[in-house]
This record gives structure tokens, C-alpha cells and sequence, in this order.
């Protein structure tokens, strides 16, 4: 694994959206896998930027995202389509029928993700994967368990996802308790994976990664077995 430290969110998001932005730039048409939360949302606005300055063209680019709430509508301003959206989208050429979500309303998860999965193989499989990290070590929404699941599924949020998501809702009760996420061959497929940590919340999951063990009480550790991952992450997160 590749670590590139930074000093502040602002570097972290210029070098994250600098390693999206030559992948599609050498391949026009590439599949880009995208993440939510607080860390991506500084990448997604240079990424704006570099569009703006018509340095990038998303026109041919397709987006597949890691995860979504149960039960929330894409026109809900809690669910991933809906922050997608707001964050990216909306300010690039990406066709929106190019961009994939799951949805949280589907009538049958296991159909709707087992048709997420054979989408993204029939898509070409992902170019680069953009990655956020839980307090807890998670990636996507895969939590700390006894065994991972391996396709996309439904799956339950521990409290401490909860507890860390509650900032966005306006009571913890509030927030989903179920979700719709990649697993980890869905994310393994990936040719290249960038895992974005920032502050010292992260820095016990980041201390595991960073150590030899692989266990599945910190899913983001079994990333030691894929040939191209780059963290990058600040001195906080490093724990330095
Ligand atoms: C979001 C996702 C999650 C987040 C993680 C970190 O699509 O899959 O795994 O990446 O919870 O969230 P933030 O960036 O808000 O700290």
C-alpha cells in the first residue's frame, strides 16, 4: 500500500483529485466509483474546479457509488443520490443516466444488488474506487463483523455508524438503520482503490491498517491484499 501524507484536508483533496482526474484523462469513458461523507466532498469540489477550467471531461465517464439508506428516495436530501447530486453532478457533464446509485427503495435488495453488481462487470469493472474509512475501520457501509459479505447486500449499521452519521440528521433516530452497500469483492474489483482519512477520529482504524494483521474487525485492513491501494491521509489521521 502506497501512503501519501498531508497536512491539511485542502492537500488531501487536491492529490485525491489529482489521481481521479488522470484516470480520466488517460481513459475518457472509464467507470469512476465514488464515495459519500465528509472526506470526498473536498475532491468532488476541485474536481468541479478542474471541469470548470476545462481541464476535465466527464461526457463519456460512468459512476457507480458504494452505497445507499434503505427506505430513503433519491429526492430525499439524506440519501447518497440526492448528496451525489448536490456535490458532483450537478456541476459536471457527467450524463445522469451514466451515474448509479442504489436504490434504497428497491422493492427486492437482493435482485436490486445483485443487478448492481452485474451492471458494474458489464460496465468493465471499476477504473480507480474512491474510499472513506469509519471511526470503526468500515468501508463502504461492510462493518466490523465476524465474517464480510462478498457481492453487494443489505446490510445492518452498528450504533457506532450511527452514533458517527447522526451529524447529518437531525436526531440519531432519524438516521437509517439499514443500508445497501458493495461488499468486499465488489470494491476488490476495483483496478485501483484511493482511501481518503482525515482527523484523529480515524487514526485508531488508520494505526490497524497501517500495521500487519488483517482481520475482519476492521474490514478496511483486508485492502492489505489488493495490489493498488493509495491512502491518503493527514498527520492526524496518520497519528502523527
Ligand atoms: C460513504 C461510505 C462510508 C464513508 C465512511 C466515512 O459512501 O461508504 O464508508 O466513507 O463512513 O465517512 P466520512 O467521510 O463522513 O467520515
Amino acid at each position: 500500500m502506497n501512503y501519501i501524507t498531508v497536512n491539511s484536508y485542502k492537500e488531501l483533496s487536491a492529490k485525491a483529485a489529482q489521481l481521479i482526474a488522470s484516470v480520466v484523462t488517460l481513459k475518457p469513458d472509464c467507470v469512476l466509483g465514488l464515495a459519500t461523507g465528509s472526506s470526498p466532498v473536498g475532491t468532488y469540489d476541485c474536481l468541479t474546479e478542474m471541469y470548470e477550467k476545462g481541464m476535465l471531461d466527464f461526457s463519456k465517464v460512468t459512476s457507480v457509488n458504494l452505497d445507499e439508506y434503505v427506505g430513503l428516495s433519491g429526492d430525499n436530501d439524506q440519501s447518497y443520490r440526492y448528496f451525489m447530486n448536490e456535490n458532483l453532478f450537478n456541476h459536471i457533464d457527467i450524463p445522469m443516466e451514466n451515474t448509479h446509485l442504489l436504490n434504497g427503495e428497491a422493492k427486492d435488495p437482493e435482485a436490486e444488488c445483485k443487478a448492481y453488481d452485474e451492471a458494474i462487470k458489464n460496465a468493465g469493472g471499476i477504473d480507480i474506487q474512491v474510499l472513506g474509512i469509519g471511526r470503526n475501520g468500515h468501508i463502504a457501509f461492510n462493518e466490523p463483523d465476524e465474517a464480510l459479505i462478498a457481492p453487494t447486500h443489505k446490510t445492518g449499521l452498528t450504533a457506532d455508524t450511527i452514533d458517527a452519521n447522526s451529524r447529518f440528521f437531525e436526531s440519531a433516530d432519524l438516521v437509517p438503520k439499514y443500508a445497501l452497500t458493495m461488499g468486499m469483492a465488489s470494491i476488490f474489483g476495483a483496478r485501483k482503490i484511493i482511501l481518503l482519512a482525515n482527523g484523529a477520529s480515524k487514526a485508531q482504524a488508520v494505526k490497524e491498517l497501517r500495521n500487519d494483521e488483517i482481520k475482519t474487525s476492521n474490514p478496511s485492513t483486508l485492502l492489505k491484499l489488493h495490489p493498488d491501494v493509495t491512502i491518503i491521509c493527514d498527520k492526524e489521521a496518520f497519528g502523527e
